[in-house]
């Protein structure tokens, strides 16, 4: 097939073709190159380059093998960000360095990046990317994101500059350049470098699609480009399996389009978080950035996915852990230890009765996720709930232990026996599956509570019908880790602006307490009647530069008991208090304890490097997640240096430390004769009395 970017054509026996060109309009004429070939001199060329009036257009194809085998592996990378200087961006050496890292890890026959190759898209950004790619020894294949037009857009404005506008609150002028945008297509630089923003190839048995869907285009090359697109599908011979790669999150409209045109695989980015999910027939997979943590806390990877003809395994590969191994003499009290069938992310373990329930991420999709029992006595896991999607928290069980809940990622809530793990009800939160839900549910009386950002929903625990929804927002951007607390008949839950309580009963709004908060920060601490929450945060980027906000609160009315910019880190990652200090997890990898009364600092303790690259925007270095636990005078610490330090509470010195080998990211699970906890590969240790 030929394209000049809006019409298609197909080529005859002898290879020609005729195509008409619109040169007030086509920027490229680009040809998909078929499945066991390569166009080694280009698969596209500039309009501009070509002789006025009819002429003679010559692709050359040389026959290439891998993208004619049924079988390949291909690497879907995304959200790169490479900068120049430094700052939350990535250096081009270290692009580099991750892509020689994913060529070791799955010698893939191809890699497609889904956009935000860089930070701002200055053409010395964009060759930078094109350099680095060098190092790749198979094919890639790029595609534009929002981020690789931003210098386009805005005329000519460095990222340093718009940095400086916004932090000396040059609002007009901010305004000014982002209002009033020209009807112009800002994807000229990209195009420089990489050629045509949408093309499309064939690799062996699937055919893909690369389409960047933001709005980047003007009104002209919009409509040119969603007609190149359905032609594009449409023109693909029966029993041709198609892929399609898009920037951000595609609307269950244009899935619904693209599922009755028959693609079966959906690849996107933008989000900077993990999530596959299945609609209809299609899998649509967001895959994490590469360089750096995501926003959902994810470890910075990217999917491998194995094709077999028309089929595929898709898996997220961690491309940070490191240093591991498991050891299994892990201090006198192990008394057991279970290898979980996934993943285990921030949900901390939850006893019940005589078993612990671990929520578990399968890292491979076809794959079973969900929650698993394991056996205190004996370490072996006993049942395994299996869900439609992973269970992002931890479950929560009701009163009497007999029954749970879970909240898959996409916005299903599941309640099961905790016996057996059966299914007893389930219900869907409003715009399942397109939720991204991380807060752990509660179980308040007979009342089950779910949601996030956008919204929490209320059912009665015995039957699943539904007894409220509290709206809050449109969709739950971004990804929050942050849950409700109840304190007597409120619910105390922070969204966008602030912390607020909610009636239990009604879902009705009681009081709303505006704080400059982070979607970052853990959950709520309830200390008696007082509420302790991360306050007004510094640049989330800050390595503890200048001190974020703590807040106290009274969980009744609201009311500031303090508000101080104590905290010393961009923000917590995690927190818990006693009913004298305040325990926060910093993302730099410390705990750092303040008095609850006068908020003074009184100590802190720094964990090791971690193994696993899991804070936004940030890798290397220290890191820490969970949330700290406190009980009987002691707090533990579960790091991503694969430690876990039980500390003297009032003075923050070590009692014990115990090296499991594997990045921390979920709290300890405290047990009245010991502890448990996960490592993010999957492992569950149980100890007794240390
Ligand atoms: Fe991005």
């Amino acid at each position: 097939m030929v394209s000049n970017g809006e019409s298609i054509t197909s080529t005859s026996e002898d290879g020609s073709f005729s195509l008409e060109i619109n040169p007030e309009v086509d920027r490229h004429v680009f040809v998909t190159v078929p499945g066991g070939f390569r166009a080694d001199t280009g698969f596209s060329k500039e309009v501009v380059d070509l002789a006025s009036g009819p002429g003679l257009l010559e692709f050359e194809l040389e026959p290439f093998a891998p993208s004619g085998s049924r079988h390949f592996t291909f690497a879907h990378i995304t959200d790169t960000h490479v900068g120049l200087k430094g700052g939350t961006t990535t250096p081009p050496d270290r692009l580099q360095n991750d892509l020689a890292a994913v060529m070791d890890d799955s010698s893939p026959d191809l890699v497609v990046a889904s956009g935000d190759l860089t930070q701002w898209g200055n053409p010395d950004q964009l060759r930078a990317v094109a350099t680095a790619a060098e190092i790749l020894s198979c094919p890639w294949f790029p595609m534009f994101g929002g981020h690789d037009g931003n210098y386009e857009r805005l005329s000519g404005t460095t990222a340093e500059e718009m940095a400086e506008m916004k932090r000396t609150g040059a609002w007009e002028k901010i305004r000014a350049l982002t209002s009033d945008l020209p009807d112009e297509s800002f994807t000229h630089n990209f195009e420089q470098l990489f050629g045509p923003p949408y093309y499309s190839f064939d690799w062996s048995e699937w055919h893909f699609v690369l389409f960047p869907n933001e709005a980047f285009f003007s009104s002209t090359d919009e409509k040119r480009k969603g007609q190149w697109l359905w032609s594009d599908i449409g023109h693909q011979p029966d029993g041709r399996a198609v892929a399609v790669v898009v920037h951000i999150p595609p609307s269950s409209e244009f899935l619904d389009r693209l599922e009755q045109a028959g693609v079966k695989l959906v690849l996107h980015g933008h989000w900077h978080s993990s999530k596959v999910m299945p609609w209809g027939a299609m899998t649509v997979a967001a895959a994490p950035p590469l360089c750096f943590g995501g926003l959902d806390t994810s470890p910075r990877g990217y999917h491998r996915i194995d094709f077999e003809g028309s089929t595929f395994q898709l898996e997220r590969r961690v491309l940070s852990f490191r240093g591991i191994h498991i050891n299994r003499d892990a201090g006198p009290g192990l008394r057991w230890e279970c290898k979980l069938p996934g993943h285990t992310h921030r949900a901390a373990p939850v006893r019940c009765g005589k078993s612990i329930l671990a929520s578990i991420q399968n890292p491979r999709f076809p794959g079973a996720s969900g929650v698993a029992c394991v056996d205190d006595v004996t370490g072996s896991m006993t049942w395994l709930l299996e869900t439609e999607n992973v269970i992002s928290n931890r479950v929560a069980i009701d009163q009497t232990g007999t029954r749970g809940v879970a909240v898959s990622l996409t916005g299903s809530v599941i309640v099961f026996k905790t016996a057996s793990g059966s299914v007893i009800w389930t219900a869907k939160l409003p715009n399942h599956p397109f939720r991204w839900l991380h807060p752990p549910p509660l179980i308040v009386g007979d009342q089950v509570i779910a949601g996030g950002r956008a919204g929490y929903g209320c059912w009665d625990l015995q039957g699943g019908t539904e007894i409220w929804y509290h709206k809050l927002g449109e969709e739950d951007k971004w990804p929050s880790f942050s849950g409700p607390v109840a304190w007597e008949e409120l619910l105390i839950l922070a969204m966008g602006d602030g912390l607020e309580a909610i009636d239990l009963r009604t879902g009705e709004r009681i009081w709303h307490r505006p704080i400059n908060i982070s979607q970052r920060f853990s959950s709520p601490v309830l200390v008696g009647d007082r509420v302790v929450h991360g306050g007004d945060w510094n640049k989330l980027s800050s390595r503890s530069e200048e001190p974020a906000g703590l807040v106290v609160l009274d969980a009744a009315t609201g009311e500031e008991i303090w508000n101080r910019n104590i905290l010393e880190a961009g923000y917590a990652t995690g927190l818990t208090a006693n009913k004298e200090l305040i325990f926060a997890s910093t993302p730099h990898g410390e705990v750092q304890a303040y008095d609850i009364e006068s908020s003074e600092l009184c100590w802190r303790y720094a964990t090791g490097d971690s193994r696993l690259d899991v804070i936004p925007y940030m890798r290397d270095g220290s890191c820490l997640l969970a949330d700290p636990v406190v009980k009987n005078g002691e707090v533990m610490i579960s790091g991503c240096d694969g430690v876990v330090v039980v500390l003297d509470a009032k003075t923050g010195s070590v009692r014990q430390s115990i090296e499991l080998g594997s990045g921390i990211t979920s709290p300890v699970c405290p047990l009245d004769d010991g502890f448990c906890v996960a490592t993010f590969d999957g492992h569950l240790f149980r100890f007794g009395q240390i």
